[in-house]
């Protein structure tokens, strides 16, 4: 009896911990600071989106239309700019389809070693923070199949794909001595080997608009609700108003 609900603590609250420290790291992730009322970010990380991770990634639980309604991005635009996939007919996906990639489960594990994530919820699951930080610490090493690595997943399987913009960067790090002897050695920062063609603040503002495009399709009627709350605001401050007269009108004769 004592085993089994030792069993049942280590699997209820062991286990979670073990899967949220997997493709952990103790580097210390930066503030995307991302801001969804601001439209043009939003559809400069779509643009983002589709060109540099939908070839891989798929969004399947998002379809083109919605985020270009959401967005503000005309049906005519989001076909002719936007949508570079095909369907299971080799032909351009169309503007109501899902967000899916033509690449089979069975190449991306041939190609890359391992099954390749979803992202429509991804910024649900790791967290804007995370994601801004991933996205801007890929490195060169050169033990890695691709010759890169990254300081908040270690040992990434995952290409730097936006290396045209970022360039690539090294490690400075930093190895300490504890007080048993071990060694210690972790990542303190970064410096440019080759420039890509966008300065530090320009990508730092390019993965901004990203993440933010990733939240929002992680939740895209966070989008709705706000601007409902506006309305919601407005119509009770409305009805305060008329109560006050009404209540005036009311007890007037009391008084
Ligand atoms: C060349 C294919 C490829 C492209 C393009 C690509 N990725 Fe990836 N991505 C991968 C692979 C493979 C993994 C799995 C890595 C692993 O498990 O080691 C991954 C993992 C990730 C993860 C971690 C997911 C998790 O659950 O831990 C995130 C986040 C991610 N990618 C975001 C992006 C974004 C954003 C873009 C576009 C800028 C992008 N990827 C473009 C191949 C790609």
């Amino acid at each position: 009896m004592m085993k089994k609900l030792i069993l049942i603590a280590l699997i209820f609250f062991v286990a979670p911990a073990g899967v949220m420290a997997a493709g952990g790291s103790s580097f210390p992730k930066d503030k995307a600071n991302i801001d969804l009322h601001n439209t043009e970010s939003l559809q400069r990380g779509a643009r983002l989106f589709v060109n540099y991770c939908l070839n891989c990634h798929s969004a399947g639980y998002a379809r083109y239309n919605r985020v270009a309604a959401d967005l503000g991005i005309t049906e005519e635009q989001m076909s002719e700019n936007m949508i570079f996939t095909t369907d299971e007919n080799g032909e351009q996906s169309k503007v109501g389809s899902l967000m899916k990639v033509a690449m089979t489960e069975k190449y991306a594990k041939e190609a890359f070693g391992t099954k390749i994530p979803d992202l429509t919820l991804i910024a649900r699951v790791k967290g804007n923070d995370w994601l801004y930080t991933y996205l801007r610490t890929f490195y060169l090493d050169d033990s890695r199949p691709t010759g890169m690595n990254n300081a908040m997943f270690p040992d990434v399987g995952m290409p730097h794909v936006l290396w045209e913009l970022q360039g690539y960067q090294k490690v400075i790090e930093e190895t300490t001595v504890d007080d048993h002897g071990h060694e210690h050695t972790k990542i303190v920062g970064f410096e440019t080997v080759v420039p890509g063609s966008m300065t530090a603040p320009e990508y730092d503002q390019a993965v901004r608009d990203l993440v933010g495009f990733l939240a929002y399709m992680g939740e895209p009627v966070q989008l709705e609700r706000q601007r409902l709350g506006v309305y919601v605001l407005l119509f009770l401050a409305l009805l305060f108003v008329v109560a006050y007269f009404l209540k005036k009108e009311y007890w007037k004769d009391i008084h």
